[in-house]
């Protein structure tokens, strides 16, 4: 019967990460390419590099970087507003979502 419980714990909880897991590709969309567009272009509103291209990692870096002020040039603001509500999994998906570009 323990073994059970546990195997059905086990199981719930893939079962709701799955289920919530975040999909960067979506929020890529909803949330990123209005400036961003595929990724191929600087944001028209006004500077940043090219994200494609950039690895998953150094993408990971610049938006932490951006929610704890560590990264960010003239038009930061822009993008720590951008950041600021995402959780450290809303990063990393969009951070391997655009790392895949
Ligand atoms: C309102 C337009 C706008 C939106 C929407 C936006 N960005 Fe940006 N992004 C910018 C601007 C402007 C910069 C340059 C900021 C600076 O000066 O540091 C930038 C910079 C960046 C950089 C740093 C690029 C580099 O190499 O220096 C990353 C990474 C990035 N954005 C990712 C995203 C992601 C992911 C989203 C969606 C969650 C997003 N942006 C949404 C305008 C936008």
């Amino acid at each position: 019967m323990k073994k059970l419980l546990i195997a059905l714990t086990v199981v719930f909880c893939f079962g709701v990460t799955a289920a919530f897991a975040v999909d960067g590709g979506e929020l890529y969309k909803k949330r990123c390419a209005n400036c961003h567009r595929d990724g191929t272009e600087s944001s028209p509103s006004g500077g940043g590099a090219v994200l494609k291209g950039q690895s998953a990692k150094e993408i990971e870096m610049k938006l932490t970087g951006y929610q704890n002020g560590t990264y960010g040039g003239a038009k930061k603001k822009t993008m720590e507003r951008m950041v600021s509500k995402f959780t450290a999994d809303d990063i990393k998906a969009l951070a391997d979502y655009i790392g895949s570009l």
